[in-house]
């Protein structure tokens, strides 16, 4: 199959179909609109393949997710948060050499500039950390210019990820009013992440290897997700040539809403309200039925799974082992069981094929590791920060790469002529 018939108006066009390596067919409508005046209309792009890329491959029909070919069922149990960054950046698994280099790098530019410090300062109590870790993404492009210089860019991926869990942890001390905990370079990326929150200066501080364990797993299966709204929000950005620094703080703020990354805070905030409203379960499963509400059931459904999330497959688990490991018991672990089971048998989820996603547990986990309700979503961008980066990488590289445009259809007034104020 090399192409496929389009017929409009009595005109049969033949438009070019492009297979990828997992047999995806995907029909080549760049030159359409030139032959026949119509452009395609997919609101929501739920239909239209933005890009070829050969970084993750999702089936959602089948919960299958892997990332440069490997399952993340195996990269969750066998890799770590900076291999699998490596992997998802640069393509291969590194060797020991390549894992050593790409971790010192990492380590020794974790330091933010001391002026930046001074941003944080002016944030009003209370903002939430993500208007924060935004602005901060984007403020780096003050503090290290880019140049067009692929050295250049290079450093300035491994001072990003170096940097973006200091200014998260930053983001965290500053909001609870606590001194800045500098990094250590003897800890690895999670531990000294868990080390910058937690610390305090009067006393020694131990990481919990179970505690980093959680988080490398957390941020592995964060790690990216092909073209989701963030991750396009990225190459969106990046496409007019904006830099590096400035397309991840689109990033961020695109993953910031509640469909997307603020998911995993509202879906806390939801169990938490079933908890205060004595476990009433139906009533929420009644209000997310009803479109009217304007409620949903969050940490429920997914544009691209349609069966499961192989990710909250694998959180299920987890949160119940760190859970008994750490000896301690949630009732929002409860709730969110029994608020499951009930939505997989009730016709409503059942005929829209809505499973939980990977935001339905991550929360419980990030609470059992005394991580706030507020900085969930920041947690996530920690973990999706090496696939936006992968996929700006991946766009600047093509050589086919164009500023992303798309067209309308338009539906407002027809040409008319100007009338005077006070003739209207
Ligand atoms: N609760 C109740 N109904 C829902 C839900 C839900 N969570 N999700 C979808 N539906 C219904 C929706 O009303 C629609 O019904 P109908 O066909 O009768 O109009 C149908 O299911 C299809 O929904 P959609 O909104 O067309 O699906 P979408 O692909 O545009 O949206 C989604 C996907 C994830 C935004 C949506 O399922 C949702 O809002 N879920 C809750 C928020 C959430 O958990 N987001 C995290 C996503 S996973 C992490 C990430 O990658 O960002």
């Amino acid at each position: 199959m090399d192409s496929a018939k389009l017929e409009l108006n009595g005109e049969t066009y033949e438009l070019p179909v492009i297979v990828g390596s997992e047999n995806e067919v995907g029909i080549d409508i760049s030159k359409f609109r030139a032959s026949s005046g119509a452009v395609t209309f997919d609101p929501g792009y739920g239909n239209t393949g933005s890009c070829q890329s050969s970084i993750t491959f999702i089936n959602g029909e089948k919960g299958i997710l892997r990332y440069r070919g490997y399952p993340i069922e195996q990269l969750a149990t066998k890799s770590d948060f900076i291999e699998t960054s490596y992997l998802i950046i640069y393509g291969e698994l590194p060797n020991q050499q390549q894992y050593d280099d790409f971790k010192h790098r990492l380590t020794y530019h974790t330091l933010i500039h001391e002026d930046m410090k001074r941003l944080f300062e002016n944030y009003p109590k209370g903002a939430h950390p993500m208007a924060v870790m935004s602005s901060m993404a984007t403020s780096l492009s003050a503090f290290y210019p880019e140049s067009d210089d692929p050295e250049v860019i290079e450093l300035n991926i491994i001072r990003l990820i170096a940097k973006f869990k200091t200014l998260a942890a930053f983001a965290y001390k500053k909001a609870i009013g606590q001194p800045y905990i500098y990094p250590r370079n003897d800890l690895d990326y999670a531990a000294d992440f868990l080390h910058m929150m937690f610390a305090v200066p009067s006393e020694p501080y131990k990481v919990s290897p179970l505690l980093e364990r959680a988080l490398n797993l957390l941020l592995i299966l964060h790690i990216d997700h092909e073209q989701n709204c963030s991750a396009s929000t990225v190459r969106m950005v990046g496409s007019s040539q904006a830099n590096l620094f400035a397309s991840i703080g689109a990033g961020v703020c695109a993953l910031w809403g509640p469909l997307h990354g603020g998911a995993n805070q509202a879906v806390l905030e939801m169990l938490e309200m079933i908890r205060a409203d004595g476990g009433d379960y139906q009533k929420y499963m009644d209000m997310a039925k009803d479109k009217s509400s304007g409620f949903r059931l969050m940490g429920f459904g997914h544009r691209v799974y349609k069966n499961f999330d192989p990710r909250a497959e694998i959180l299920k688990s987890t949160v119940a082992e760190v859970l008994d490991e750490m000896g301690k018991t949630d009732p929002l672990l409860d709730i969110a069981r029994n608020l499951e089971k009930i939505a997989l048998e009730d016709e409503y989820f059942v005929q829209r094929n809505l499973y939980p996603n990977v935001d339905f547990y991550s929360g419980i986990l990030y609470r059992a590791m005394g991580i706030p309700v507020d900085m969930f979503t920041v947690m996530f961008a920690l973990g999706r920060l090496p696939g936006w980066i992968a996929q700006w990488k991946e766009m600047r590289d093509d050589p086919k790469m164009r500023i992303n445009r798309p067209r309308q259809i338009y539906t407002g007034a027809n040409a008319r002529d100007y009338v005077a104020r006070d003739d209207r």
